[in-house]
């Protein structure tokens, strides 16, 4: 596909992901980690715009210098910005300008794009390819949370399906041998630059299950009172239950007894064999703990990840977010893009439901705080 059309399938999807959004489900911000959609629609647009058409495309003319300051996410080198937790308060820029805006950065890239570009801007576009990519799949989530919280629980679209992933009927767990293995990209493509380097690892021997844990069996740890069992918990997680009285997944809801789930198409009875999502790093090490297992560091998933079909949920794993022998960040901005988050995170392997189709890989790192669950995160058990 040329660049041309990859760039307008990209930015076509953004916007089919909104095509169900009335005006308001645009602006507001429930909590910091959820974005309002519209700033999200921004940003992306912000992105190709900041580093592609400003620095290379001659003659080109910002569409409004004021934009900077709204739609840069945490890029320290391209100035100050909005705080995060203030993104829900800007009434302005409205919707329509912002897609406005969005498309006349799109003729811009257009008229780029067909004059041919480099293989440093290629990279580049390649890069803001994959960037909007991300943000479709925060636009799904934070949307989820938008109407997963307002008290009428708005159905997104009633006829929102998950792609189809069959786990297969053995639940035996696959066994791997001791050894030395090789971790991290390899190849032509494309690849975020905390994948690598390639680099060896040695592994004892361990076995991981081919399934994810379902709704059900983590109902079993809800039903003997794992969330009030200190033993299950790491001491940070124990503190995190209590202070937020948490007592089951995000989304949940106890309604005469009976347990129920916001999805995307609204309130619905627990789908009991599906897979359990939308719980934090401490919630699926705590499940683990109490089934006497444990969860797969980042490279006993990536080792194994040909032995079963993966794709239906980010799988928390037990490594933390660190940079690999020989990581070095770009120069410049987008050197920002992952290095400066490998703190206090942890890795999940995998894709989600609504991560956008060909995105994920074996060798993509996902990160987040333990404690949040807001994305369709899930539990793979390993001992
Ligand atoms: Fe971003």
């Amino acid at each position: 596909m040329d660049l041309i059309d990859r760039y307008k399938e990209v930015r076509q999807r953004t916007e089919k992901i909104c095509f169900y959004l009335q005006t308001e489900d645009y602006v507001v911000q429930p909590v910091v980690d959820v974005s309002p959609p519209k700033w999200h629609i921004g940003h992306v647009t912000w992105f190709f715009e900041t580093f592609i058409l400003k620095p290379y495309f001659m003659g080109y003319q910002e569409y409004n210098p004021d934009y900077n300051y709204v739609f840069n996410s945490y890029y320290e080198t391209v100035g100050t910005r909005v705080i995060r937790t203030d993104r829900g308060n800007l009434s302005r820029p409205t919707v329509v300008e912002i897609y406005s805006y969005r498309k006349y950065v799109d003729e811009a890239m257009e008229g780029f794009l067909s004059g041919g570009v480099s293989n440093d801007v290629k990279e580049l576009l390649i890069l803001g390819f994959n960037h909007e990519e991300q943000h479709q799949e925060l636009l799904m989530t934070d949307i989820k949370f938008i109407l997963g919280h307002n008290p009428l629980f708005p159905a997104y679209n009633k006829n929102y399906a998950a792609p189809h992933i069959d786990e297969g009927v053995n639940d035996a767990f696959v066994s791997m041998n001791e050894g030395i293995y090789e971790i991290g990209f390899t190849g032509d493509g494309f690849c975020f630059d905390n994948e690598l380097n390639r680099h060896k690892v040695y592994l004892n021997a361990y076995q991981i299950s081919p399934k994810l844990v379902t709704n059900a069996e983590y109902l079993e740890f809800i039903n003997s009172g794992g969330y009030h069992d200190f033993r299950h918990w790491h001491a940070e997680g124990w503190d995190w239950v209590k202070t937020n009285k948490v007592e089951a997944p995000l989304y949940w809801h106890l309604i005469d007894n009976e347990w129920h789930n916001y999805t995307y198409h609204g309130l619905e009875p627990l789908h009991l064999k599906g897979p359990v999502t939308h719980i934090s790093y401490f919630e699926a090490y705590a499940y683990a703990s109490w089934k006497g297992l444990r969860l797969p560091t980042e490279f006993e998933w990536e080792a194994a990840a040909s032995k079963f079909n993966w794709g239906r949920r980010w799988e928390w794993t037990e490594s933390s977010y660190l940079p690999y022998p020989g990581f070095a960040k770009a120069p410049g901005a987008i050197g920002e893009y992952n290095g400066k988050f490998m703190v206090n995170q942890k890795v999940l392997r995998g894709a989600s439901e609504v991560t956008p189709p060909g995105h994920s890989r074996a060798t993509y790192r996902n990160f987040f705080q333990t404690n949040l669950r807001w994305q369709f995160t899930g539990i793979r058990l390993a001992k």
